[in-house]
């Protein structure tokens, strides 16, 4: 069932009394021009995701990833949250939602205001060295790729510096799966808002809800694999949902 009127939306949150999970994907952030991964124009469109992300190619291959990184990942560190990002963080702010599991590395849920915040993938906004473990900021990796004369962001102490994201072939963070863990057993209601639910862990998050009898909910463009087992489904762009449940609540 296809619905346009978010306030359906809001009668489905207030129904659920705050028992309800937000689960984000890369789909909010394009409002705020960071592209996604799997839509007609999406990176995936031109990179192989095990090249660009497979730990065992970071490891052996850096360059390849930093080269990437200083025109795509790097210029994250000057992107705004947008409608989405706040709507997401009002939710929540009003007590409707219990909190956010997103596998997004852009930080603009925190920046957005969002506070019970699991952030699966991890976050650009450190690294580490992989030699001594010392951590670096996202503006002190970008400065030392731009410095560097092979592109590889690296440690006073010569060793290769990772950007404290989930690369594939690496454990998601245990904090931030307990957080996860946490809010969903503690929801009714999952709303996935912006994710083709390709990837998993993650992508098993809603089908906990629903084994757990709960209900799923999805805001996203593009078709899911769980189109079919959800209550509503709103395939409209994300920012003009966002705007329109906002100014409901107002
Ligand atoms: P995807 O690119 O797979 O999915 C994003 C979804 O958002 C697509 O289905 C789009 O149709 C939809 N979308 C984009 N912009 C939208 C808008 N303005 N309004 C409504 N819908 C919109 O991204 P994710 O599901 O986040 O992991 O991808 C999951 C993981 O795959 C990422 O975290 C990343 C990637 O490999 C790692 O790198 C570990």
């Amino acid at each position: 069932m296809i619905i346009v009127d978010s306030k359906i939306f809001i009668d489905k949150l207030k129904a659920h009394s705050g028992k309800v999970t937000i689960l984000t994907g890369a789909g909010v952030s394009t409002p705020s021009g960071i592209p996604d991964f799997r839509s007609p124009n999406g990176i995936y469109s031109k990179y192989d995701p095990e090249e660009l992300f497979g730990l065992d190619n970071f490891l052996s291959h850096p360059a390849y990833f930093y080269k990437f990184a200083i025109d795509n990942i790097f210029t994250i560190k000057d992107a705004k949250p947008n409608v989405v990002h706040y709507m997401v963080a009002k939710l929540e702010s009003l007590h409707l939602v219990n909190g956010v599991v997103t596998q997004n590395i852009d930080m603009l849920h925190k920046k957005a205001g969002s506070v019970n915040l699991a952030e699966m993938h991890g976050s650009i906004e450190k690294g580490h060295c992989l030699r001594c473990g010392r951590i670096y900021t996202l503006e002190e990796m970008y400065d030392r790729t731009l410095n560097a004369k092979d592109g590889v962001a690296r440690c006073e102490c010569g060793g290769v510096i990772k950007p404290d994201i989930i690369f594939f072939g690496e454990p998601l963070p245990e904090s931030e799966i307990n957080k996860a863990y946490a809010m969903i057993e503690n929801s009714t209601l999952m709303v996935a808002m912006g994710t083709s639910l390709a990837v998993y862990p993650v992508a098993s998050f809603p089908q906990i809800v629903l084994q757990n009898k709960g209900e799923l909910v999805i805001v996203n463009m593009g078709a899911t694999q769980l189109d079919s087992e959800a209550s509503l489904i709103f395939k409209t762009p994300l920012e003009d949902f966002a705007q329109e449940v906002l100014s409901l609540l107002a």
